[in-house]
Parts: structure tokens; sequence; C-alpha cells
């Protein structure tokens, strides 16, 4: 674990937002293999201000303080799982158009979670204990709505950001009322949804069949019963 890199990595910022042609096997493994680390283990730093900055933090009790913290880490692990996805996606798109679109969505998935982190920190508490199984599991399932096309590839977009909107909206609904630093982030999240699901809708997206929406949904509902505890 001690041991430098063999090689030099392409630089990870200005990859995430290019099409990532031109790189040679390895790279491109290397180039995974650091945006995964850096999603789970590190801090990444968002491009864009967090929308919370201006508002102000209202002490809540212990238990409101905890159920928050339990809803922004489900928060913060779809923000992984999103990487994963988009990432995965990005990996095996066949048109350089469809990869850009990915690695773009992906960039803002990325202030998501910066924001998400964030917040968890000021509730005192911290992120998934998961996230790497959480990362490679949305990194496979990527790969694998990828290899079907790019029609494919941006219908999983769609069908993903419709329920991570819905499901934002709920959480809305459920955050304690004082919490409004937590309110101000997942309303900017959800407009991003928002507008991911259409520009992918405009690209091109394919409905997905039954039963992958609702396949999508039960590992969701998984996913947020274990997140909100660990
Ligand atoms: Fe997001
Ligand atoms: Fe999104």
């Amino acid at each position: 674990m001690s041991a430098s890199p063999p090689r030099t990595l392409p630089a990870l910022r200005p990859s995430r937002s290019a099409p990532g042609r031109g790189l040679d096997p390895v790279d491109r493994v290397l180039v995974e293999a650091q945006r995964a680390l850096e999603t789970v283990f590190g801090a990444p730093a968002a491009r864009r201000p967090n929308p919370a900055a201006d508002t102000p933090d209202i002490a809540l009790d212990t238990a409101e303080r905890r159920h928050a913290a339990g809803l922004m880490r489900i928060n913060h692990v779809g923000e992984v799982c999103a990487q994963g996805l988009y990432f995965g996606q990005a990996a095996v798109a066949r048109e350089p158009e469809t990869k850009a679109h990915l690695l773009e969505a992906a960039q803002e998935e990325t202030d998501h979670l910066a924001w998400c982190a964030d917040r968890l920190r000021e509730l005192d508490s911290r992120p998934s204990v998961f996230n790497p199984l959480w990362y490679g599991g949305s990194y496979a399932l990527g790969v694998l709505a990828g290899l079907r096309g790019d029609g494919w590839n941006l219908g999983f977009v769609v069908e993903t950001e419709r329920q991570v909107e819905a499901h934002l909206d709920q959480h809305l609904q459920t955050l304690p009322e004082a919490d409004q630093r937590s309110r101000e982030i997942l309303r900017t999240m959800k407009a991003d949804e928002a507008r991911h699901a259409d520009s992918a809708e405009l690209a091109g997206a394919r409905v997905l069949p039954q039963p992958i929406p609702s396949l999508m949904a039960a590992a969701s509902k998984l996913m947020k019963t274990v997140a909100y505890r660990l």
C-alpha cells in the first residue's frame, strides 16, 4: 500500500470532463482505478459553491441530527453509486458524444458528492462503510448497461435520474424542518438530476423495459435501508 505508482497517472480533473481518448489500455485502467479511489476514499472537490453556504446552521436535537445524518448518508451513497454508474457506462460508451455526456454528468455528481460529505461532517457523522461495495457494484452495472449500446446506456441514465429525483422529493419531506442546510443541498441536486434525465432523453435514450426499472428500484431500496445506518 505504501509503494508509489509505477507510472505517471494522467491528470484526473481534466479527464473527468474529457472523453479520455488517446490513452493506452493500461493508462485507462489506471484512470478508472484513480477515479474509484478518489470517489471512495478521497475527498473529491466540488466545482460549484455549496448551495447551503449562506443558509444558517440551526441546532438540531440528537434524534433530529441522527435522522438527518442517516438521510444524508443515503444521499452520499447515491452519489457514490452515480459516479460508479457513469464512469462504468462512460468506459464502454461507443460514441464520443455519449461518453462526453456521461462524464459531464459525472462532474455534477462530484459536486453532489462533495456537498453531501460536507453536510455529513457538519452533522458529526460519516459516509457509509460500504462505499467500496456500492461503487464496485454500480460500476459493474454501468459497464453492463453500456455494453448494450448507447441508447440503453442513456436510457439507464434517464431511469436512474428519475428514480433519484423521486427519492430526493421524499427526503425533502422527511428531513427535520430545521435542517435547512440539507434541504438547500437536496433542492439543487434535484434540479440537476432532472436536467441530467432531460438531456439524456434528448440525446437518444431508449425506454428501459420491465423488469429493469423495478429491479433498479429494489436495489435502491436495499441501499437506502443499509446506508441509513451504516
Ligand atoms: Fe447526483
Ligand atoms: Fe444526476
